[in-house]
């Protein structure tokens, strides 16, 4: 079911104290409207932080998240962490397929398609990432390549894990530049993820937009007819700048 979704992604930045802090200052913030059901709000620390942020959101509604996990359940794969350690440490939800592993890890639409599984099997919610590379985006190949990494992703995952996945579309040029898609291009896009959902009976999950969201910009965004939410990198590890975020997506839905 379609429903709003602020996700702050804090990559590889912040330690303990930081991240508590942020933590208390988001779940303060969320508190604060009680009463308002959405957005749901998650944060993704680092994975050693994962246990720490849950407890620190104990009797919050901020919901913890992971920024990766492995394809296989367990075995020797140094360094990496399995969907099931994820849900143990008390998170809900876990990042597939962010651009960066893309990039830096090689990750495939097959590899996160069975990551996106290996996390509904033990109870989590799947953010899966796609979007175009800033070549792509110039060759106006964006709506092509992004629609074959949904279907690719589809067909190796089955419509039952994406049905209960909320999928984040991050152009990569995007990404930590300070330029977001502008409202016109993101509604065009998701308008498009939605219809390529559609075929497979999906289309009623959450579409998150991503990509230098800042409290500036976000209200224009989330006006967007089906732009469901938002993925935040940078905007995410000041608390003022997630909250006022977090409150335009609750405003939009009002
Ligand atoms: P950004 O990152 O908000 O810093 O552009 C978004 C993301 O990578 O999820």
């Amino acid at each position: 079911m379609r429903r709003r979704f602020v996700v702050g992604n804090l990559k590889m930045n912040l330690t303990g104290e930081a991240i508590s802090a942020l933590v208390g200052e988001v779940a303060r913030n969320v508190g604060d409207h009680a009463e308002v059901v959405e957005p749901t709000v998650v944060l993704c620390p680092p994975s050693p932080y994962l246990f720490m942020a849950v407890g620190a959101s104990r009797d919050s509604q901020v919901m913890i998240g992971a920024q990766d996990c492995h394809h296989c359940s367990h075995g020797a794969y140094t360094g990496d962490v399995s969907a099931a350690m994820v849900a143990d440490a008390g998170c809900r939800f876990v990042i597939v397929g962010h651009s960066e592993r893309r990039r830096d890890h090689h990750e495939d639409d097959v590899q996160i398609a069975k990551k996106a599984h290996m996390a509904t099997e033990v109870g989590l919610v799947p953010i899966v990432c796609v979007g175009e590379t800033h070549a792509e985006y110039l060759d106006g190949a964006g709506l092509e390549v992004v629609q074959r990494q949904v279907e690719r992703i589809l067909a190796h995952a089955g419509s039952d894990v994406i049905s209960s996945a909320v999928l984040a579309y991050e152009p990569v040029w995007a990404i930590g530049t300070g330029l977001a898609a502008t409202p016109e291009y993101a509604q065009q896009m998701h308008s498009h993820i939605r219809a390529t959902l559609r075929a497979s009976q999906c289309d009623s999950i959450s579409i998150l937009y991503g990509g230098s969201v800042t409290a500036e910009n976000a209200t224009s965004l989330f006006a967007c007819e089906d732009v469901d939410g938002a993925l935040v990198g940078g905007a995410s590890l000041v608390s003022t700048s997630f909250n006022a975020i977090v409150n335009a997506c609750r405003s939009s839905v009002a």
